[in-house]
């Protein structure tokens, strides 16, 4: 695509973790072949100025703000991707759209359910472009298990599992941080922080739970406060859900979302699995240019097959190479503005506003599931 063209003007609110990963998404936008819309990062927000200084070295940020409502009132930004703590999405997304501007919002989309109804009416009622962050089902291998499970290649239904595992908090010494207290993380700790990651390919594939029985564990209750004491750690560390769908004349399908802070073994572990009964698929980040699938007969075996470097946007990135997270966030920042733009075509969308809703319609479920000791009915 032609640099002539004009780029979207794009702000960050949030400079810290995933702030700095849109700066690098951006600045290697030329890598990619085929994606119709220019970015260009403008203007950032943070709180903390030695968080805006790392932004000094991006060329086209222009304007570096502390306050995000400086930062919407400015006239040339057309969107704004927010990344702050949880329990400040609904204020500043809102403010994001009352704004004018059009929004990609992190994860969870809101501290809880009311929050993320709320911000999703708002935004259909102003007509903004609104879709959240969640860059997993970009890589190639997650690509060709929703093109096979869509074909009806896998024949009936047997099961599927969704998993996001992190091991970092097995370490009691790990000082305690925002996502591992409730009042910043939410009540649904773990799956308000890892969980659009697991429910954004079987919310649109179209499996949502009908019951659910949900298992929480609060493992460690303190952590360091990093001062020198102790403070309460009282956020839900691990969660798996068992889930119920109703698919069409097959009810019962079991479906496994997990989520954990505390998995041995796995850094950044997110790994799905469907079964039917003619075939099937595994894939894992631990392999991932790796898919494994099976198809029956008379021996049981997976085939492995080398993906490469197959993304959604064609990238100037050999074939046969590797995809890592910053690839993915890329190639889901590519489907924000071609969507955006109106010329996704048929490629895979981010996730919507009522696909976060509805996650969180199921973490609330599973709170309840958990408090009562009961299978929920959603
Ligand atoms: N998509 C993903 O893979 C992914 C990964 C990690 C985090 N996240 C999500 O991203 C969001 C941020 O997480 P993070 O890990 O980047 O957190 P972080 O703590 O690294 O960064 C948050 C930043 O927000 C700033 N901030 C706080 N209040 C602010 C305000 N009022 N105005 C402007 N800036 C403010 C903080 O100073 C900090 O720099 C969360 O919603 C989280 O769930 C998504």
């Amino acid at each position: 695509m032609s640099t002539s063209t004009p780029a979207v003007r794009v702000a960050v609110i949030g400079a810290g973790l995933m702030g700095r990963e849109v700066a690098s998404a951006f600045g290697r936008w030329f890598s990619l072949l085929d994606c119709p819309v220019r970015p260009e990062l403008v203007a950032v927000c943070d709180v903390n100025t030695a968080a805006l200084d790392w932004f000094r070295q991006v060329p086209t940020v222009q304007h570096f703000d502390t306050d995000h409502r400086v930062l919407l009132a400015r006239t040339d930004i057309d969107v704004v991707y927010v990344a702050v703590p949880h329990h400040l999405h609904e204020a500043l997304y809102l403010d994001v759209l009352r704004a004018g501007k059009d929004l990609l919002a992190e994860k969870p989309f809101g501290i809880d359910l009311a929050a993320a109804r709320r911000i999703r009416d708002e935004g259909v009622q102003l007509g903004r472009f609104v879709r959240v962050s969640s860059e997993f089902p970009f890589l190639p291998g997650v690509q060709r298990a929703i093109a096979a499970a869509r074909s009806g290649a896998f024949g009936k239904i047997l099961s599927i599992r969704n998993s996001f595992l992190h091991s970092s908090d097995l370490d009691p010494t790990k000082p305690i941080n925002w996502k591992r207290q409730n009042k910043f993380c939410g009540e649904a700790g773990v799956m308000n922080d890892l969980g659009l990651h697991v429910a954004h390919v079987p919310l649109r594939m179209g499996w949502k739970p009908a019951r659910l029985y949900a298992q929480l564990q609060k493992i460690y209750t303190e952590r360091p406060d990093g001062k020198g004491g102790t403070a309460p750690c009282d956020t839900w560390d691990n969660a798996v859900l068992h889930c119920t769908v109703d698919l069409p004349g097959q009810p019962g399908v079991p479906l496994t979302l997990e989520t954990k802070r505390m998995s041995p073994t796995d850094t950044n572990s997110w790994e799905i699995e469907i079964l039917g009964t003619d075939g099937g698929v595994r894939f894992s980040t631990k392999q991932p240019k790796t898919l494994l699938t099976y198809t029956r007969g008379k021996e049981q075996a997976w085939s492995a097959t080398d993906l490469g470097f197959a993304m959604p946007f064609k990238t100037i990135t050999g074939g046969i190479f590797e995809p890592g997270f910053p690839d993915i966030l890329m190639q889901m920042w590519a489907a924000y503005l071609a969507e955006r733009a109106g010329q996704l075509v048929d490629r895979f969308g981010c996730a919507t506003p009522d696909e976060a809703v509805a996650h969180h319609e199921i973490w609330a479920a599973a709170l309840a599931s958990h408090r009562d000791t009961t299978v929920v009915t959603l």
